[in-house]
Parts: C-alpha cells; sequence; structure tokens
C-alpha cells in the first residue's frame, strides 16, 4: 500500500484523515505522504521513497531521528514500567536539569503536551493576578485551548474573535490580539485596560507565522510593559526553547519572563510540555496553591527518560553552531539562487530554524506573512518533495535543520532548489 492508498483508508474512520490539521496537505495542495521510518536526517515513506527531512516532526528532532541513545533509554526506561501516575526518580532528576539549565526558572511542572502547558501557564496567570484577560498576538500559535484560538477583532480594543467554531464568544472577548511586533499596541491596551489583564503571551521568536523574529526591542518592551500594568509575561517557549543553545532564548537574551512554558525538544521526540518560573509564581500551583493542574500521565517515565537524554546531550555535544552555520548556508545558498534566477522571495533564517517567505520585502507580522504567494510556497513544496526532501506543508510554519544534517544534505538540498521553475 501506497501513501495514497493509506489516506484513502484514513479518511473513511480519522476525520480528514488526519490526527492534527496541517497534515492533510490542504496549504499544498496533493496526497500526504505516509512515513515509514526515520533514521537521523532521513525518513523512509510508505511509497519506498527515501526524504531528506527539513520538518523535524515540526521541532523535537534537533537530534534528528531516533538517535541512537534516546532510543535505548525509551526502551530500558519502558521495559521497567509505561507509567505510574506516582512519582519517580527520574522526574525530581529532570526538574534539576530543567532548573540548573534554565537559572530563572526555580520550579517547574511537567504536563503532557505544548497546549496543556499554556493552558496551565494562562490559568496560573489569572489565579495569581486576580485578572481576567490576556494579550496575544497575531499569527503567534499557543496550541489549541479555546482562549488561544484567537484572531484579530474588529479592533484593537476589542476582544478578538474565534478562529474556530465551537469555542465560546465569551473566552474570546477575554483575549486582546495585537500585530507582533508592535509595542505601542500592547501599550495602548495596557493603557486602557491594564487593570484588566492578567498577561501577555508571545512566542519570543515567531514560529507559527513563518519565521519572525522580534524587532529590536519588543521583547524588553513588553517586559516593562506588563511589568508596569501589574501584569505577567509569559514566554511561550514551545518551539524556541534549546533551539539556539541549551537553555531558553529568554534566558540566553537576559529577558526574564514571568512564566516560561515549553515542550517539543524537551520530550525528545515523546509527549510532554512544561511550565517553569519563580518559586514565588510557581507555589500558587495545586496542591502548594489554588490554581488547579493535574494529569494522568504528566511526568510520564519514558517521556522524562527521552527528554533527559536529549537535554544531556544537547548540553554535551553542543550542536548549536554546527546547526546554524548549516542553516546558515541553507538561508544564504537560497537568497542567492532567488536573486541569479529573479525569484520573488527572502528566506528568513535564525539558528537551524528557516523560512522561505514567498516575497522579497521582510515579514515582521502576520499581515506581511498573509501577503506572502502561497501557490508559489505549495509550488516549491512540491517540487522539493518531488526531488526528495521533505520541508513543513504549509507556508506559515517554520523548517529545521538538525544536528543529524550535513553540508551535503545542504548541498543537495540547494542544487534541487536551483531548479525550481522562476
Ligand atoms: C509556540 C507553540 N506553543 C504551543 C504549541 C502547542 O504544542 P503541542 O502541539 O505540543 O500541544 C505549539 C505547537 O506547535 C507551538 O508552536
Amino acid at each position: 500500500m501506497n501513501s495514497a492508498q493509506w489516506f484513502e483508508r484514513a479518511e473513511k474512520v480519522i476525520p480528514g484523515g488526519v490526527n492534527s490539521p496541517v497534515r492533510a496537505f490542504n496549504g499544498v495542495g496533493g496526497t500526504p505522504v505516509y512515513f515509514k521510518s526515520g533514521k537521523g536526517a532521513k525518513v523512509q515513506t510508505e511509497d519506498g521513497t527515501e526524504l531528506i527531512d527539513f520538518c523535524g516532526s515540526w521541532g523535537p528532532l534537533i537530534l534528528g531521528h531516533a538517535r541512537e541513545e534516546i532510543v535505548d533509554v525509551v526502551a530500558k526506561t519502558a521495559a521497567d514500567g509505561l507509567t505510574f501516575g506516582a512519582n519517580t526518580a527520574k522526574e525530581a532528576e529532570f526538574a534539576e536539569l530543567l532548573t540548573t539549565l534554565i537559572p530563572e526558572m526555580d520550579m517547574v511542572r511537567l504536563v503532557s503536551s505544548g497546549t496543556e502547558a499554556v493552558m496551565t501557564a494562562v490559568r496560573l496567570a489569572r489565579g495569581i493576578t486576580g485578572r481576567r484577560k490576556i494579550i496575544k498576538f497575531d499569527g503567534c500559535y499557543h496550541g489549541h485551548s479555546d482562549y488561544l484560538l484567537v484572531a484579530s477583532g474588529s479592533g484593537l480594543l476589542t476582544g478578538g474573535t474565534s478562529s474556530s467554531a465551537g469555542v465560546s464568544p465569551a473566552a474570546t472577548e477575554e483575549v486582546y490580539v495585537a500585530p507582533y511586533n508592535d509595542l505601542a499596541a500592547v501599550q495602548e491596551i495596557l493603557k486602557a485596560n491594564g487593570d484588566e489583564i492578567a498577561a501577555v503571551i508571545v512566542e519570543p521568536i515567531a514560529g507559527n507565522m513563518g519565521l519572525v523574529e522580534p524587532a529590536e526591542g519588543f521583547l524588553e518592551g513588553l517586559r516593562a510593559a506588563t511589568a508596569e500594568a501589574g501584569a505577567l509575561l509569559i514566554f511561550d517557549e514551545v518551539i524556541n526553547g534549546f533551539r539556539l543553545g541549551p537553555t531558553t532564548f529568554g534566558h540566553s537574551a537576559g529577558i526574564n519572563a514571568d512564566i516560561t512554558t515549553l515542550g517539543k525538544i524537551i520530550g525528545g521526540g515523546m509527549p510532554i510540555g512544561a511550565i517553569g518560573g519563580s518559586k514565588a509564581i510557581m507555589s500558587h500551583l495545586a496542591p502548594l496553591g489554588p490554581v488547579y493542574q493535574a494529569g494522568t500521565l504528566s511526568g510520564n517515565p519514558v517521556a522524562v527518560a527521552a527528554g533527559m537524554k536529549t537535554l544531556e546531550l544537547l548540553r554535551d555535544e553542543s550542536p548549536y553552531l554546527k546547526v546554524e552555520i548549516l542553516g546558515k548556508r541553507l538561508a544564504d545558498g537560497i537568497n542567492r539562487i532567488a536573486e541569479e534566477k529573479g525569484l520573488d522571495l527572502h528566506c528568513a533564517q535564525k539558528g537551524g530554524m528557516f523560512t522561505p517567505f514567498f516575497r522579497k520585502e521582510a515579514v515582521h507580522n502576520l499581515d506581511d506573512s498573509k501577503a506572502c504567494d502561497q501557490k508559489a510556497h505549495a509550488a516549491y513544496f512540491h517540487h522539493m518533495l518531488d526531488h526528495g526532501f521533505y520541508t513543513p506543508p504549509s507556508g506559515f510554519e517554520v523548517a529545521f535543520v538538525s544536528a543529524a544534517h550535513t553540508a551535503n544534505h545542504i548541498a543537495a538540498f540547494l542544487a534541487a532548489f536551483e531548479k525550481l521553475d522562476s
């Protein structure tokens, strides 16, 4: 059976044939690829083809697929029991490691996904401040909890509108949506409604409208504005955490958010999420404090073992410079070829993260990203797929170079990209 046949079967029993919408290829058209196995930078498909993977399961696989040490520790841990719903020594060790690598965090609570981490972070901020509303940024994705499936509303000072059916208007009314990188917009909302705002939540480097870096002073401005308004600052580092160095982006940048959420890399490919902050903040969580949070599989031993091994390998091997060099070579190559061929695009890149935006002008926010040519992105996606490269099947995502990629993979990618029709 090939991918098309599996998809036909899946569509009968899984809504849209997929367990997460973007996998349906709606953004690029065509039939989704079915993956069979992965090792290092490569995946094998049900079509009998081999692809070099630049999606990396949307971010967790900074060390590549099926890294031996991680697979070994997962197998060993699983053999000792898949879940206990009780405490394990590994959880304490993992929390110790996280709080050592992220000195601003005194305490950390483990959950099973990034969505759960953010949901808890927002509840925690509400519980601490006694305020109801939050500010988020257009184009930042924070998982699929009700309060965060919000698009910009009719005006800055009205609550947002739902970007999904089934979300109560009461939930979205409590969320203001500002353009990313627009500090003045946040200051305006805080000025008008500051005493109602529990938190401002932001991806410090945005990865869900393609890769968009914070403008100079944007994050520092958010830190100052939230502190002045008595609101908490939440850095959603589900993508950013451990991406550019063995710590959070906030720590590297010297900007101390009140609450940080983590996921993806810290689970090494297993389901995990985390919320961390100072002891004073984290002590509001049950059972110490009144903000409830729980989970049957929270702190799952297999996920913790995979995450712990991943962070240890990142700390000990520090592949970050290599990943940065490869990422830059890839983006520089794309930009050079685009220039030579007169293609209307530019590639944004930071460390191993990159997004080819199909317009020449820089992208600072969601409106800019929406102005890119999505048809041209779809043509690029399928061209690269046909040549053996898997990139995110959406123009609003970030692609990833991992430590398992080599200079040869990058050269091969660029050789294929060079053949893209102008
Ligand atoms: C910044 C950010 N926050 C939260 C999430 C949600 O994480 P999960 O998919 O593990 O629920 C994502 C997922 O891509 C994300 O990119």
